[in-house]
């Protein structure tokens, strides 16, 4: 029988307990910290279905970004509609609000989630990956620029990152961005012919997008051209100001000016965190204003701000070592005592929460299951036969040296010592 795969780009994580897969463990821990940090900051949950209508990417991501010309996982359902797994989160957030009739107000939300690319994998790029996002939602230009950087600051202190570097931008106000993009123009269609296929289609659909070129041609080109800081306002050049000033005590803030992000809707501030830990791959979390894309998707107009960030990306980064909870391993070896051992392993679960206890539960032997113990780097062997049951005792062996001695304790003292594990 042909053999059935998972598809690619698209990978199972398994927590330690059953395997090695150390990412696994990363993922989930990087996933409950964001969570806190986002409840920290007093951020709501949103939950938005991971199908849409192929049409809401189309007019939201854009119609000249990779995403969306090349990435999309769509197809055509029962009823010939055209509908895609979402690609990032920010659309569906709107959609969301605009559906409910709630775009006339303030909304500070988070999710948290796979999105689907249509990508070539290579390291830290997959077709199924997950993001956690943020968007604030009814906060013009100011502060909400300060509280989303902010929340980047947490998240890198919190995770223990060691060398994250911010990057920033500012796209400037409607007008600016147009009499830039001309000029970008002017300067570039004399120069057509040494322009690749790729970056010549950026300049005829979005040429701001150009500044983000892979090309090292491009890139000389670029060089002699018209830079977007001569162009947006002082307004626009102050908020980098203001977040160097408020937060390079905390991170590496960098302004680079041809950063553009690849999606359109972006208005104003626009940033990405990247960690040299990463490789080529090294964005782990990007983000920027969006004024425009509530009231192009047909609700209110309402200012936005908001960033995702790649978990997989984020985790690979995180060192969890210290972070793994003490584990002890229950060992029941009759199976006629086991309801009395439950009883007592739900006494000493209860006493403890911040260590785990796991119950073996197979009928195997005394040996097999101290080498599960030992395997799943459990600090402590519990042992209760019906010995043990007797004089309500019960054996513990410490795992970490292999030469201790076991120690028979009553259940008294057993509470005790499973009181002190840290
Ligand atoms: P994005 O930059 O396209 O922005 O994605 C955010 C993050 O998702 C990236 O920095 C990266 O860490 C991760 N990511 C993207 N594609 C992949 C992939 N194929 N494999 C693994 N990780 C990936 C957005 O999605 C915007 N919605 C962010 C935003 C929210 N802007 C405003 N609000």
């Amino acid at each position: 029988m042909e053999k059935i795969h998972s598809l690619t780009g698209m990978m199972d994580l398994i927590a330690k307990k059953t395997s090695k897969d150390e990412i696994a463990d990363k993922v989930f821990y990087t996933e409950e910290v964001l969570r806190k940090v986002f409840e920290n900051y007093s951020i709501s949950e949103i939950r938005t279905p991971a199908l849409e209508n192929s049409s809401l990417f189309k007019r939201s991501v854009g119609d000249t970004s990779d995403i969306v010309n090349k990435e999309l996982f769509s197809f055509f359902d029962k009823n010939n509609k055209s509908i895609t797994l979402r690609p990032e989160g920010t659309a569906s957030v709107i959609r969301s609000i605009i559906e409910k009739k709630i775009d006339n107000e303030s909304h500070k939300l988070w999710y948290m989630g796979p999105m689907w690319r249509y990508e070539r994998p290579q390291k830290g790029r997959y077709r199924q990956f997950t993001q956690a996002g943020v968007e604030m939602l009814g906060y013009p230009q100011g502060l909400a620029e300060l509280e989303i950087i902010s929340m980047v600051c947490s998240i890198n202190k919190e995770l223990g990152l060691e060398n994250p570097i911010l990057k920033i931008n500012h796209l400037g106000d409607n007008e600016s961005k147009k009499n830039y993009c001309q000029a970008l123009e002017d300067f570039l269609r004399p120069l057509s012919s040494k322009l690749s296929q790729n970056d010549l289609e950026k300049l005829d659909k979005n040429p701001l997008r150009i500044l983000d070129t892979k090309n090292e041609e491009t890139q000389k080109i670029l060089c002699k051209g018209p830079k977007i800081n001569e162009y947006i306002p002082k307004e626009s050049l102050d908020i980098l100001d203001l977040i160097k000033n408020t937060f390079s005590e905390d991170c590496i803030i960098e302004v680079d000016h041809n950063l553009v992000r690849g999606l359109d809707y972006y208005t104003g501030f626009v940033f990405e965190a990247i960690s040299s830990d990463l490789g080529a791959q090294d964005a782990y979390l990007g983000g920027g204003r969006y004024d425009n894309l509530c009231h192009h998707l047909g609700g209110k107009s309402l200012p936005a701000i908001g960033m995702a960030i790649g978990i997989e990306r984020l985790a690979s980064l995180v060192k969890t070592e210290e972070n793994i909870k003490t584990l002890v391993s229950l060992i029941i070896i009759s199976s006629n005592i086991q309801p009395k051992a439950y009883k007592i392993a739900h006494k000493l679960r209860s006493i403890n929460n911040s260590i785990n206890i796991d119950v073996q539960l197979s009928e195997a032997s005394l040996k097999s299951k101290l080498r599960r113990a030992n395997k799943d780097n459990a600090t402590y062997a519990l042992i209760i036969g019906d010995e043990e049951l007797k004089s309500e005792t019960i054996i513990v062996k410490s795992l970490l040296d292999e030469d201790s001695e076991q120690i028979v304790m009553n259940f008294k003292d057993i509470e005790n010592f499973i009181k002190e594990i840290k």
